[in-house]
């Protein structure tokens, strides 16, 4: 400590004590594939959601390295769904599993909130008949107790609206997020991007009632709805 004084080498940082080392105090360093860089796999600036999330910056860098443009990517162990980030981000194509609807709700949400990027749509919308979704509930049949349970719509965490359902997998192209209080996800999105939201429609995907849609092709439509007990239910509705 002594010499680096002397040297006036040392320097204070916030709270602490550091010193100052020069490029030429070591002649050479092992190279290595340590990522320094990336401030840990659990990053300490991303904001955290769930708490073993992978840092972005490490799962860009390895998404980056190993696929190319528009590839599929998988990842098994969605946490709060740093992959699916990532890869939306990228324009990659992503599908991720994991075995708690903790994770799986906080992930859907996080992705569903995420600001990325404009991409100018390939074809303008046309307007023809529009229908409105209105949720007023579910059913669900308790295994333990035999019962079918009922919850208002107070108890969805999560409701999801595919306007075209192709009968095999649900594209939710209408999320909603009926217990988010008015700090939390879409209204900080409609906060954070201000003037760029129509604060109606954020406050829109707080409730229980879609947006007008046109239905597609498949003229059916699908609602799941996931309780505040990650419970899921599906209603498939023929449309004219
Ligand atoms: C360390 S996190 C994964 C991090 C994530 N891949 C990322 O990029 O942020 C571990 C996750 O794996 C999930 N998990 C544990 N065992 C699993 C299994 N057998 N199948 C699927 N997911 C599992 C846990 O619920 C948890 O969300």
């Amino acid at each position: 400590m002594e010499r680096l004084a002397i040297a006036n080498r040392l320097y204070a940082a916030e709270g602490t004590l550091r010193y100052i080392r020069f490029v030429d105090d070591f002649p050479s360093v092992a190279y290595n594939s340590a990522w320094m860089d990336i401030g840990g796999v659990q990053s300490r600036s991303d904001p955290k959601v769930y708490v073993v999330q992978t840092a972005t910056e490490a799962v860009k860098r390895c998404l980056l390295m190993t696929t190319d443009p528009g590839d599929l990517v998988f990842d098994p162990t969605c946490c709060s769904g740093t992959t699916a980030f990532v890869a939306e981000q990228w324009g990659w194509r992503w599908i991720t599993c994991d075995t708690s609807r903790v994770a799986l709700t906080l992930a859907r949400q996080r992705l569903m909130t995420a600001v990325f990027d404009y991409y100018e749509l390939s074809r303008p919308p046309h307007e023809g008949v529009k229908y409105r979704v209105s949720v007023h509930g579910f059913d669900y049949y308790n295994t333990k107790t035999g019962v079918v349970e009922s919850g208002g719509g107070d108890k969805i965490a999560v409701w999801l609206l595919d306007t075209d359902y192709d009968g095999r997998s649900l594209y939710p192209r209408q999320v909603f997020f009926p217990m988010v209080s008015d700090k939390e996800g879409w209204a900080r999105l409609a906060k954070n991007l201000k003037a760029e939201i129509d604060e109606e429609l954020i406050e829109a995907y707080r409730g229980t009632v879609s947006l007008p849609f046109e239905p597609g092709p498949h003229k059916r439509i699908a609602v799941k709805i996931v309780d505040d007990r990650g419970i899921e239910s599906l209603k498939v509705l023929e449309v004219e």
